[in-house]
């Protein structure tokens, strides 16, 4: 965990639909924060230039692919091209897409780490039982993340509430990105399944994703830098 730079641990989300919007965030952030998410809104807005920001930004693209295996390796290989430093697809489309998924992105130089989205933190307990998933999110997230990780992801994604867990039960020599990550002098929006930035790194997160409570501070730059100085710290 330790040779990760502070700053390249924080990711920060650009959740926009405009391409000179994403472009002005980068821009103002670059100086302290080290990764950007671009997601379905983005992505989809603006086509994989998104995945091209100013200043060289390493992005994570997040796609959370779901389809059979071959169609999966083909979006992954795409994905690739674009030069992303993270990809993800679900855990939940099984463990022979995941492991074609891995195995194609080996093949390739530098490829993408890939992550492994287990259970989204929007669940319930209650709403997976009428998706007919019985075990309840904390232990589909852990079995999820065996298959996974058995399957050769890098990683995977997991709300903060999981990383200790999930580091007691597969170690250390795995990647865990966690969104729902929200400082204590913010607002939580819609998350519910929340910890701070000092608690997820604590706990074994080795990236955090931060989107509305820096994009919607006073001075954003200075709220990405306070975070970073809670990374910092629970990294001491
Ligand atoms: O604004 P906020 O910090 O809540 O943004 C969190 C980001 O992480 C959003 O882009 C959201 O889509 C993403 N995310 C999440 N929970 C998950 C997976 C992704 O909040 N389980």
């Amino acid at each position: 965990m330790g040779r990760i730079k502070p700053g390249d641990r924080l990711i920060v989300a650009l959740d926009v639909a405009s391409p000179a919007e994403a472009k002005r965030w980068v821009r103002r952030l670059s100086p302290a924060v080290g990764h950007f998410k671009v997601g379905l809104e983005l992505f989809t807005a603006w086509g994989p230039e998104a995945v091209k920001l100013p200043l060289g930004a390493r992005v994570f693209l997040d796609l959370k692919f779901f389809d059979i295996p071959n169609t999966m390796v083909g979006a992954v290989r795409s994905a690739a091209a674009l030069k992303p430093a993270l990809v993800n697809i679900h855990a939940l489309a099984g463990p022979t897409a995941v492991r074609q998924c891995a195995a194609a992105l080996k093949k390739l130089k530098n490829p993408p780490k890939l992550l492994a989205v287990t259970i989204l933190t929007s669940f319930t307990d209650e709403e997976l039982k009428r998706t007919g998933m019985r075990n309840g999110a904390g232990k589909m997230v852990s079995d999820l993340c065996r298959m996974a990780l058995a399957a050769g992801a890098d990683g995977v994604v997991a709300s903060p509430l999981e990383v200790k867990k999930l580091r007691e039960e597969f170690g250390e020599k795995f990647i865990i990105v966690t969104p729902g990550v929200r400082p204590s002098w913010s607002e939580k929006n819609d998350q519910k399944r929340t910890a701070t930035p000092y608690r997820a790194v604590k706990d074994g997160a080795d990236y955090v994703v931060v989107g509305r409570p820096i994009l919607n501070a006073p001075d954003p730059l200075e709220a990405a830098r306070t975070v970073i100085r809670e990374i910092e710290e629970a990294c001491e």
